[in-house]
C-alpha cells in the first residue's frame, strides 16, 4: 500500500494531488483541509478525472480527519496563507508557524514513520518548523523549493535557447526567496556548458528572473503559483516512494556542509526510500561561497525570529 496524504486543498495542494494521481504509482491520495468540503470536492473533482486521465491511485478528502491519514509514506504540507503582492515570504511567518507546527503534531500522530515535504512559506522557516514539531531526523523532513526554482529557471532557458527543458540540467542552492543562489556553472544543455551557448547578459538576466520567479506570478495573479509548485512537491514524493534517488535540490538541514551548521537551506541531495540519503557538498567558488553564506544568513534570522515566537 503506497499512500501519499496533501495537507492543504488549495491550490497548491490539489495540484500536487492531481499530478500525484496522474503519475498512478500511488493506491491512495488522501487530501485535507480545515475548510469543510474543500478536500472533498477537490478530491472527488481529481478522482473524477481518472478514466480520462488512465489512473487508478484512489484520491479521498476529509476536513481536518487526519486518522484518514492513518500510513502515509509521505505527507506533504501546503497548508497556510500565500503571499499577496508587496508581501514577502517571510511576512507569513507568525500565522503559517502555527498551522504547520499544529498539522504536524496530527500527521505525527497518524503516521509516525512517515516522510514530511514542506511546500508551505517561508518555506525554509516553516522546514524547520516542521522539523521541531516532529522530533524526526532532518533527513525526513525537508521542503520543497529548489525543484521549482529549478523548474522556473529550466523553463526560462529552454524559452530563450529554443530547446527542450528537459534537456536542461540545473542546479541552485540557498533559500527560497531572492536571495537564492543560482549556479550557471552547474548547468548544462545535453551536456553542453550553458555558458557556451547564452551570452553572459543573458544568462544573468535568466537568473534575475529565477530568484523573483514566485514574484513575478504573485504580480501577475495577485497571489501565489500553484501549477509549477504543486507538480514540484509530488516529483519529490514520487522519487521518495519509488526509491528512485534522484538528486534534486532540496531545502534541508545543513550539518556543516560548506562549513554551515544548524540552517535549513537549499543544496543538492539524492531523495530515496530513506527521505534525504545524501547531501552532495558540491564544490562552490569564493563568489558563490559568498552568496551561499549571504543567503544562509538571511534565513538564519527568520529562524530566529520563529523561535523568538516561542510556539
Ligand atoms: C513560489 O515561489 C509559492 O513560494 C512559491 O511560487
Amino acid at each position: 500500500m503506497k499512500k501519499v496524504t496533501v495537507v492543504g486543498a488549495g491550490s497548491v495542494g490539489a495540484t500536487c494531488a492531481d499530478v500525484l494521481a496522474q503519475k498512478n504509482f500511488l493506491d491512495e491520495v488522501v487530501l485535507i483541509d480545515i475548510k469543510e468540503g474543500l478536500a472533498e470536492g477537490k478530491a472527488l473533482d481529481i478522482w473524477e478525472s481518472s478514466a480520462i486521465h488512465h489512473f487508478d491511485t484512489r484520491v479521498v478528502g476529509y476536513t481536518n480527519d487526519y486518522s484518514k491519514t492513518k500510513g502515509s509514506d509521505v505527507v506533504v504540507i501546503t497548508s497556510g496563507l500565500p503571499r499577496r503582492p508587496g508581501m514577502s515570504r517571510d511576512d507569513l511567518i507568525s500565522t503559517n508557524a502555527k498551522i504547520v507546527r499544529s498539522v504536524t503534531d496530527q500527521i505525527m500522530e497518524a503516521s509516525p514513520d512517515t516522510i514530511i515535504i514542506v511546500v508551505s512559506n517561508p518555506l525554509d522557516v516553516m522546514t524547520y518548523a516542521a522539523h521541531m514539531a516532529s522530533g524526526k531526523p532532518a533527513s525526513k523532513v525537508f521542503g520543497q523549493a529548489g525543484v521549482l526554482d529549478t523548474a522556473r529557471y529550466r523553463a526560462f532557458l529552454a524559452t530563450e535557447l529554443n530547446v527542450s527543458p528537459n534537456d536542461i540540467q540545473a542546479l541552485l542552492m540557498g533559500g527560497h526567496g531572492d536571495t537564492m543562489v543560482p549556479l550557471p556553472r552547474y548547468t548544462t544543455v545535453s551536456g553542453i556548458p550553458v555558458t557556451n551557448l547564452i551570452e553572459k547578459d543573458k544568462l544573468d538576466a535568466i537568473v534575475e528572473r529565477t530568484k523573483k520567479g514566485g514574484g513575478e506570478i504573485v504580480n501577475l495573479l495577485g497571489t501565489s503559483a500553484w501549477y509549477a509548485p504543486g507538480a514540484s512537491a509530488a516529483q519529490m514524493a514520487e522519487s521518495v516512494i519509488l526509491n528512485q534517488k534522484h538528486i534534486f535540490p532540496c531545502c534541508v538541514r545543513l550539518d556543516g556542509q560548506w562549513d554551515l551548521k544548524d540552517v535549513y537551506v537549499g543544496a543538492p541531495v539524492k531523495l530515496g526510500r530513506n527521505g534525504v540519503e545524501e547531501i552532495i557538498e558540491i564544490d562552490l567558488n569564493e563568489e558563490e561561497m559568498k552568496l551561499l553564506h549571504a543567503s544562509a544568513a538571511h534565513v538564519h534570522e527568520v529562524m530566529e525570529v520563529y523561535d523568538n515566537l516561542n510556539l
